[in-house]
């Protein structure tokens, strides 16, 4: 479902990995293997009895609804669900809870990383810091303006690889799409998933400032030093220099994001990355005296994405 950036490279590598992909769903309509519409989108309520399972690759245009009313028809027809979609994880994760292990949701965050999964292996109940970086697309606009290229350019050129959410048009709106969009659903996707209690991403987008022109200015200055990071801490760690981001505090965590200044930190240091890359970094025991452990790899690209959805599947296939 979607037949997009993502979409269609995965219909691609389906076909390349000897599956059969019996329909494709655009907003369009839905469409044979041939490429013929035979119905309306909705169409898919009634087909999903002939199919195993279905891969969701629908932008989020509401809070997830839409999608976590795709995903929960398939559950509800016994059917496996493989998405990279966001928001239906991040503010319906409660009612998809039950069936998670049905659900094939690592593209959700990190892209190939599998960012996800590497958290869920490294909690202990020692664990008393994570910081991320999982939006790839900002991480690569402001590491690039930091090498001499102009704001405005970059964020253009995320747009035509495909790395920028679908929707947003100026410059302002793709920061701000990015920061107050796609990483609060992350950020909710990572805390829920990494099993430290419970939080939606409309609870951390209503508190997400809205980043400004001057805002802008001031990243394209510091761009050397400033870097999108989502931390959750045990203890408050008292940032007050952040530009734009949320702060929350859940089940005794400190969650707090927006682009931090890499100098203040040095496990900042350590979790920066190059490129459209995601990472994770884990602190285990007080100060980390039990190991600092981190993960990183592509994050934004509809191959690593595809990559993970693949991944997901065989294996719930497999399951
Ligand atoms: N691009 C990336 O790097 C990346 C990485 C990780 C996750 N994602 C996620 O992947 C999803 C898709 O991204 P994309 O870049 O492929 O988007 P896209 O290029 O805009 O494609 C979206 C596709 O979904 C279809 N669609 C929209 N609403 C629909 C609905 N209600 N029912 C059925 N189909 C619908 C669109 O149909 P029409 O063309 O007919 O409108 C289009 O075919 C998003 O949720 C995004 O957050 C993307």
């Amino acid at each position: 479902m979607g037949f997009g950036n993502v979409g269609k490279e995965l219909y691609r590598r389906l076909k390349s990995n000897g599956h059969d992909v019996s329909f494709s769903i655009s907003n369009h309509g839905l469409y044979d293997r041939l490429g013929n519409k035979i119905d309306e989108k909705d169409g898919y309520f009634n087909s999903i009895k002939h199919i195993d399972i279905v891969c969701l690759a629908i932008p989020t245009l509401d809070d997830g609804k839409t999608a976590y009313d795709y995903i929960s028809h398939a559950f509800d027809n016994g059917k496996l669900v493989v998405t990279c979609e966001k928001g239906a994880l991040s503010n319906y994760f409660k009612e998809l809870q039950e069936n998670l292990s049905h659900l094939g949701y690592s593209a959700t965050v990190g892209g190939g990383t599998r960012l996800l999964q590497y958290g869920k292996q490294r909690m202990t109940s020692e664990v008393t810091e994570i910081h991320a970086i999982v939006n790839g697309t900002l991480n690569y606009v402001f590491e690039q303006v930091s090498k001499g290229r102009s704001l405005g350019e970059v964020a253009r050129e995320a747009k035509k690889l495909g790395y920028a959410e679908p929707g947003a048009e100026s410059t302002l709106e793709v920061i701000n799409t990015e920061a107050n969009s796609d990483v609060p659903m992350k950020t909710a996707i990572l805390f829920n998933v990494l099993g430290l209690g419970e939080i939606s991403a409309s609870d951390l987008k209503s508190n997400a400032k809205n980043l400004t022109e001057e805002d802008l200015r001031a990243l394209i200055m510091e761009s050397q030093n400033r870097r999108y990071i989502v931390s959750i801490t045990k203890e408050d760690s008292k940032e007050g220099n952040n530009i734009g981001g949320f702060k929350e505090e859940v089940n005794g965590w400190h969650i707090s994001a927006g682009f931090k200044n890499i100098s203040e930190n040095p496990l900042f240091m350590q979790l920066t990355v190059s490129g459209v890359n995601n990472s994770l970094l884990v602190c285990d025991g007080k100060d980390g005296i039990n190991g600092t452990y981190k993960v990183s790899g592509q994050g934004a690209g509809a191959e690593p994405t595809t990559t993970a959805m693949l991944l997901d599947l065989e294996s719930l296939l497999r399951h």
